[in-house]
C-alpha cells in the first residue's frame, strides 16, 4: 500500500476514534489520580483495552498497564507510551467535565495521553495481521516526580521478550497552536536534580551578631553567588538553571537563628553540564558557608536524567509528522525545554523519541501545561491517535525490510 493511502486510512480511523477517546479523556480529566497508584485510571483503561485484541499485563508495585499486539510476522518491537496520572493543584476551568476531586488535576495533558494511546491500541489492533513485529502499548503511572518509567524498567519492561527496540512518546502542549508538532533530535527535555542546602550558624542576640554566627547572610550571598556560578563557570551552549526557591531561617525580630535552609532545583541539557553544576553548587555552598564559620550541608537529590531523542528516529518521526500534519506544521525546536520528563529513563535504554503536540484552543492565548486554568483543544487528538499508528506502522516496516 502507497504510505499516502496508508496515512490517509489512519487519519480517517483516528477520526472515527475520536468521540470515544474524548469520553474516556473527560472520564479520566473528572477523577484525576496521583502518584503510582491509580486504580480508577487502571480500571478505565482495562475497561478500554476488553474490546482491543491484544495481551493485557498489569504493573507489580504501580497501576501501569502494558498493551501487548503481536503482529502476524515476526519483526522488531516498538514501544508505545502514555503517562496517566495527575498534578496536586486545584483546578479553576469552568469545564463540564472539571476535576470532581479538590487538589488534583489533569494540568499537564496525561489524560489526553492516555486516551490518545487508547485509540492507537484500537486503530492498530484492526491491522495486527499485518504488523511485522509487536506493538507494546505502555501506560504509565506516576510521571509527576515519582519515576513511574524507571519503576516499570526495574520490572523488566524493556527485557520482557519481545524486547523492546525502540519507544515513541506524545506529549500535548497547550501552548502550542493546534496540530502542529513540535521536536528536535538530541536533548529535548532537561535533567531536574533536587538542591537542598542546610546551614548550621549560631543563633544569638539580634543586636551583638558579632557573638553569633548568622545563618541568613549567608544563605543570601550563596543563593548570589550561584546566579554567579551559572553566568561564569558554565557554557552559554551548553546551559544550565539553578533556581533557589524556597528560604526559610529565623522565628522574630530581635533573635538571630542558629539555621537556614534553601531548596531549589538544577536543571541541564547535558549530562556534562549536569555533572559541572552539581560539583560547583556543592563548591560555591560549602566555600561561602566555611568563610563565614558557618557549616553547609548540601544535598543532591538526582531526578530525572536530561530527555535526549535519537537522532535517527526523531528525523523519521519528524518525516511521519510531515506527512501526517502537512511540512508547514512542522516545528523543528530551537532549543530543548528546561522541564524533565522521566520517557528519558526509557530513551537512555532504546533509540526513540517524544514529540510535542500542539492543543491549544484556536484564539485563545493558551495557558501553559501544569496551570490551574490550563485546557486543550481535543481535536488534537484525533492526530496523537493517527501519530501513534502511523509511527507504529511506518517504523515496523521500514525496520522489518529485509536485508
Ligand atoms: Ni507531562
Amino acid at each position: 500500500m502507497s504510505t499516502d493511502l496508508l496515512l490517509a486510512e489512519l487519519r480517517d480511523a483516528a477520526r472515527a476514534e475520536l468521540g470515544d477517546a474524548v469520553a474516556l479523556r473527560r472520564r479520566l480529566h473528572e477523577n484525576p489520580e496521583l502518584g503510582l497508584v491509580l486504580p480508577e485510571t487502571q480500571r478505565a483503561v482495562l475497561d478500554w483495552l476488553a474490546d482491543v485484541d491484544c495481551e493485557v499485563a498489569t504493573g507489580g508495585q504501580t497501576s501501569a498497564v502494558v498493551a501487548t499486539l503481536r503482529g502476524g510476522r515476526p519483526g522488531p518491537t516498538l514501544l508505545l507510551r502514555a503517562d496517566m496520572d495527575a498534578l496536586p493543584l486545584r483546578e479553576e476551568t469552568d469545564l463540564p467535565f472539571a476535576s470532581r476531586h479538590e487538589g488534583r488535576m489533569h494540568a499537564c495533558g496525561h489524560d489526553a495521553h492516555v486516551a490518545m494511546l487508547a485509540g492507537a491500541a484500537r486503530v492498530l489492533a484492526r491491522r495486527r495481521a499485518e504488523l511485522p513485529g509487536t506493538v507494546k502499548l505502555v501506560f504509565q503511572p506516576g510521571e509527576e516526580g515519582f519515576g513511574g518509567a524507571r519503576v516499570l524498567i526495574d520490572e523488566g519492561l524493556l527485557d520482557a521478550e519481545p524486547r523492546v527496540d525502540a519507544a515513541f512518546a506524545i506529549h500535548v502542549d497547550s501552548s502550542l497552536p493546534l496540530g502542529r508538532v513540535a521536536l528536535r533530535p538530541g536533548p529535548i527535555l532537561a535533567s531536574g536534580d533536587l538542591l537542598s542546602i542546610d546551614l548550621q550558624g549560631r543563633g544569638g542576640h539580634a543586636s551583638m551578631p558579632h557573638l553569633a554566627a548568622d545563618p541568613i547572610p549567608v544563605a543570601c550571598e550563596i543563593v548570589m553567588a550561584l546566579q554567579s556560578f551559572v553566568t561564569r563557570r558554565v557554557d552559554a551552549f551548553d546551559p544550565v538553571v539553578v533556581s533557589v526557591t524556597r528560604i526559610q531561617a529565623g522565628t522574630t525580630a530581635n533573635v538571630i537563628p542558629p539555621t537556614a535552609h534553601l531548596l531549589g532545583t538544577i536543571r541541564s541539557v547535558s549530562e556534562r553540564a549536569r555533572e559541572a553544576a552539581r560539583d560547583g553548587v556543592r563548591r560555591v555552598a560549602e566555600g561561602i558557608a566555611a568563610a563565614h564559620g558557618v557549616d553547609a550541608k548540601v544535598h543532591l537529590v538526582p531526578g530525572y536524567p536530561v530527555t535526549v531523542n535519537d537522532a535517527g528516529f526523531a528525523e523519521f518521526a519528524r518525516g511521519v509528522a510531515a506527512e501526517l500534519v502537512g511540512e508547514e506544521a512542522v516545528v523543528d525546536m530551537r532549543a530543548p525545554i528546561m522541564g524533565a520528563e522521566d520517557f528519558s529513563y526509557i530513551l537512555q535504554r532504546v533509540p526513540g523519541a517524544i514529540v510535542f503536540l500542539g492543543a491549544r484552543p484556536p484564539g485563545e492565548a493558551g495557558e501553559p501545561l501544569h496551570s490551574s486554568r490550563m485546557r486543550i483543544d481535543e481535536d488534537a487528538m484525533a492526530t496523537g491517535i493517527a501519530l501513534h499508528a502511523a509511527v507504529a506502522l511506518r517504523w515496523l516496516h521500514g525496520a522489518a525490510k529485509p536485508a
